[in-house]
């Protein structure tokens, strides 16, 4: 293979990585770790209604095997899809609007290897009008704008790099942030925690508030989380945490997580209690 295409691959690897490993595509709920590699077909419950991962292996009947490298950047970075249709917002584009086009090419040529798999979509069961893509429009009008997340010239590199990861990568604020009424993220509570996370699990609040937060979390608490998903109190990671550490966060080199956890400490704390207990 020609080195620039390997190269290409192997920085894909890394991205991938920093998205949780695209775990959302992969049905383990139902299939266990039989389920074929982002074939989709994952149910995702949302307050709006259940709506299923689609399948983005290469396959050129059912995966993204047609699609050019512009097609994935369109779909990352502005939730529309090759033939023009709007995306649901369950598909956390307003994150990946922030991603450089170079990460995103470099992404797409990393998914390229992996096993093709032959699985059709699923139409969402959600109700009206979520269930209307054309409501879409005006939903993106109220909630979402295409942008590029750039570098802050007034801060370090790490804190830039963990800002980066946070907001457009990893984007933890598509789960740890409560939504409105429209099923936008609420801006005001950035990473303050929702009751309804993806698939109706309890996402906490993962600003640095003292009580309701992680303010009590040492930077290396926090790193050693995304390694290994135990918590400072010894309890283990259930759900889509634990999935997005194992496919994708752990496998992130140490400096990526550092940041992480220097952006996090760096945003103000907010008190907001979502816990069950
Ligand atoms: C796909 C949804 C999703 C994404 C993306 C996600 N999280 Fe989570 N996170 C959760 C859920 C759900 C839990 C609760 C897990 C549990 O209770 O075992 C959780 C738990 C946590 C906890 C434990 C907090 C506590 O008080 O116990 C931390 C810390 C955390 N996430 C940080 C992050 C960071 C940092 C990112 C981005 C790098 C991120 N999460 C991305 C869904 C997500």
């Amino acid at each position: 293979m020609d080195p620039e295409q390997e190269a290409a691959r192997e920085r894909g690897r890394g991205v991938f990585y920093s998205t949780g490993g695209c775990s959302c595509h992969t049905n383990y709920p139902d299939e266990g770790s039989d389920a074929p590699l982002l074939a989709g077909g994952r149910a995702m419950k949302t307050p709006f209604g259940v709506f299923y991962s689609t399948n983005i292996t290469n396959d050129l009947e059912t995966g993204l095997g047609r699609w050019t490298d512009a097609d994935f950047i369109r779909a990352m970075r502005e939730g529309v899809s090759p033939e023009g249709e709007h995306y649901f917002p369950v598909f956390p584009f307003p994150s990946f609007t922030g991603l450089r086009d170079a990460d995103l090419t470099d992404l797409f040529a990393y998914l390229k290897t992996i096993p093709t798999v032959a699985r059709a979509n699923r139409a969402p069961g959600a109700s009206f009008p979520f269930s209307w893509r054309a409501t879409l429009l005006g939903w993106k009008w109220i909630n979402f704008k295409a942008k590029r997340l750039r570098d802050d010239p007034e801060k370090d590199p790490d804190w830039n790099r963990g800002n980066y990861l946070v907001n457009a990568a990893a984007h933890c604020g598509e789960c740890h942030t409560p939504r409105t009424l429209t099923g936008g993220l609420d801006r005001s509570m950035w990473l303050a925690g929702s009751e309804d996370g993806p698939e109706g699990e309890l996402a906490p609040n993962i600003t640095s508030h003292n009580d309701t937060g992680i303010g009590k979390w040492s930077s290396a608490d926090l790193i050693w989380y995304l390694e290994t998903g135990l918590k400072p109190d010894g309890d283990d990671t259930s759900g889509l945490m634990s999935e997005v550490i194992e496919h994708g966060y752990s496998n992130l080199p140490r400096e990526d997580l550092a940041a992480i956890s220097t952006y996090l400490k760096s945003i103000a704390p907010i008190e907001s209690d979502v816990s069950n207990d």
